[in-house]
């Protein structure tokens, strides 16, 4: 991993509870599996904890590491991270994707919270107008009661957003292919194709991944089933939406969006998105930032103490898990 993500991963009292469970230089980390200190450092280890900034595993790495046993990966997807090689080679994985998804969460519940409130509608409205606002007028389907939210992609994201939303007087569709109707009911939520969610849902969030089957899975003729007056939350990947046919959307006004993943990622200073009044635009900021981070680490640790205690992993990854998941 980067030096900074080794920093901001493990605080002090965690990198003690790591030395507790494994043997470990704690002062090495590497970026590159080539060196003559990444290969000195391959040869006696069982499990490489990753993070942002880490090489993959490729052959050339795992032929340095005859002991390896394990990569335990302290952030989300490991798609950048395992190989053919590695998978071939039994090595086990266990990633951090379950604690990323908290914050993911949190802030989704905050912005459909929000969004149902009108709240960014209103302040602008405020701005611009400079007076008393005839609220019970001007915005008579604000608020968080009796609304439908629609929750794309029952991962760990989704179903936290839907446990969050618990809590609250609304009711909540879901849609996932890998869904079964007495599960999303378990969940507290109802299942629906996506089409009939799309049609039925006050605030729509995106949580599936990026995946062939799921490019541009909001073409245009999907995002026209959108309500009017309706907010689409994307915190998933912006793969997942064609971009601009959404665009084309949210110039009519017709519906507002929340987008903290676009396609690109950075978009070019010229796109639509930075300027429609319409749009709140995050530079991808939903996931694990700042003391959240730790929490990853947190979590990488625990997974390591689980193994050595000849655990195994409480969230491994499998192969056959990446044909379907983030
Ligand atoms: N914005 C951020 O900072 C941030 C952080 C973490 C994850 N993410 C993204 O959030 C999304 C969810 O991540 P996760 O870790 O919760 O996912 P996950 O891997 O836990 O689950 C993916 C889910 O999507 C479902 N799915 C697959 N195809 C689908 C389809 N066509 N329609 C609906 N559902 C489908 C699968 O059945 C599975 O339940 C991913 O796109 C991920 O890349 C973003």
């Amino acid at each position: 991993m980067s030096s900074v993500a080794r920093q901001r991963l493990f605080a002090p009292d965690a990198i003690d509870s790591l030395r507790s469970v494994a043997d470990v230089d704690t002062d090495l980390v590497l970026t590159d599996f080539t060196s003559g200190e990444a290969r000195a450092a391959l040869a006696p280890a069982e499990i490489i904890l990753s993070g942002w900034g880490s090489p993959p595993l490729d052959a050339l790495a795992l032929a340095a590491a005859p002991r390896l046993r394990a990569l335990v990966h302290a952030a989300g997807s490991v798609k950048p991270y395992v190989t053919e090689a590695s998978w071939r080679r039994g090595i086990l994985v266990s990633s951090a994707a379950a604690a990323n998804a908290i914050p993911v969460a949190e802030y989704t519940l905050a912005m459909i919270l929000l969004a149902n409130k009108k709240a960014d509608r209103m302040a602008r409205a405020y701005r611009e107008r400079r007076t008393r606002l005839d609220l019970l007028v001007d915005f008579p389907e604000a608020g968080n009661y009796a609304k439908t939210i629609g929750i794309v992609g029952a991962s760990k994201i989704g179903r936290r957003v839907i446990e969050l939303l618990s809590p609250h007087e609304l009711r909540v569709l879901v849609c996932d292919p890998y869904l079964q109707d007495a599960t999303a009911c378990g969940l507290g939520a109802a299942r629906a194709e996506l089409d009939e969610l799309l049609a039925a849902s006050d605030v729509v969030s995106l949580h599936a991944p990026a995946l062939p089957s799921t490019r541009h899975m909001l073409d245009r003729r999907r995002l026209a089933l959108i309500r009017d007056g309706a907010t689409l939350i994307n915190t998933a990947r912006g793969a997942l939406v064609d971009q601009d046919a959404l665009v084309a959307e949210l110039r009519s006004g017709r519906i507002d969006a929340v987008l903290d993943v676009t396609e690109p990622e950075i978009l070019p200073s010229d796109s639509p998105l930075y300027d429609l009044p319409n749009v709140i635009l995050t530079p991808h900021i939903a996931g694990a930032l700042g003391v959240e981070v730790r929490r990853l680490g947190a979590f990488a640790i625990q997974e390591i103490a689980r193994y050595a205690a000849g655990h195994g992993f409480a969230h491994p990854v499998t192969e056959a898990d990446l044909t379907r998941v983030a």
